[in-house]
């Protein structure tokens, strides 16, 4: 990932590291391995806590978050700061879509308050949107459209070829795609999966290891956080 970083001159990193553990969850040594290889910021979504011992390391990280409507007793932060590179404060926060998750509270009522707060303590705020539904994507980008610097969309795992400026200057993209085996189904060997989908019988999900990509996109945006620009990117190994 350094490498990634200097190639592309990131000031910035944040990783969606919620699946980093075979397919689901994350532990705290896979956490602490991604922020050593060069992420600043790691947001989680649904399966947060699939692994046993997260929770505490989340209630004492400031820069692995999870969604902030997690429900108000779950442990960690849905809000990081962190300090750029070029020295430009970067707010980063993490939230979870309503329509097909079983999430404690809709995103809509927190989100004006926490993109306040973020607001209040650093210029650039991204927020990685974890949702399923590209309709519910698409709205909280134009709903934050002009208040955040860029509106990432995560969780579904299929890079969608949507990357744009919106009219207020806030960057989106419905799904910055996926970091990992594409020779499967969404990150699943694909016999395994389709076992499961045609059969409706319990099978153990096993990683797939073939076509493995970085997936993402890359924001610019001026000291300010107004966006100047998106892309995509989608790097073969
Ligand atoms: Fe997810």
């Amino acid at each position: 990932m350094h490498a990634l970083r200097a190639q592309l001159e990131a000031d910035v990193c944040i990783v969606n590291g919620e699946n980093v553990a075979d397919g689901a969850g994350i532990t705290g040594k896979l956490a602490d391995k991604l922020l050593a290889a060069g992420a600043d910021v790691i947001t989680l979504g649904n399966h947060t806590y699939r692994r046993s011992g997260i929770g505490d390391y989340l209630a004492r990280s400031d820069v692995v978050i999870r969604p902030a409507n997690s429900g108000s007793w779950t442990p960690g932060h849905g809000l990081a700061v962190v300090r750029a590179r070029n020295g430009v404060e970067v707010a980063v926060v993490s939230l979870m879509g309503q329509l097909f998750i079983d999430v404690p509270q809709s995103p809509w009522e927190i989100v004006d308050e926490l993109v306040d707060e973020a607001r209040s303590r650093a210029p650039v705020v991204v927020v990685d949107f974890h949702a399923e539904a590209t309709s519910e994507k698409i709205a909280m980008a134009r709903w934050l459209d002009g208040r955040v610097t860029a509106v990432i969309g995560t969780h579904t795992h299929v890079q969608t070829n949507d990357a744009r400026i919106l009219p207020g200057g806030t960057a989106a993209v419905t799904d910055a795609g996926m970091t990992g085996p594409h020779d499967s189904v969404i990150g699943v060997k694909a016999d395994l999966a389709i076992t499961r989908m045609r059969t409706r019988l319990p099978v153990r999900f096993e990683p797939a290891d073939g076509g493995v990509r970085i997936e993402g996109v890359v924001v610019d945006c001026s000291d300010d956080g107004r966006a100047t620009g998106i892309e995509l990117l989608r790097v073969a190994l």
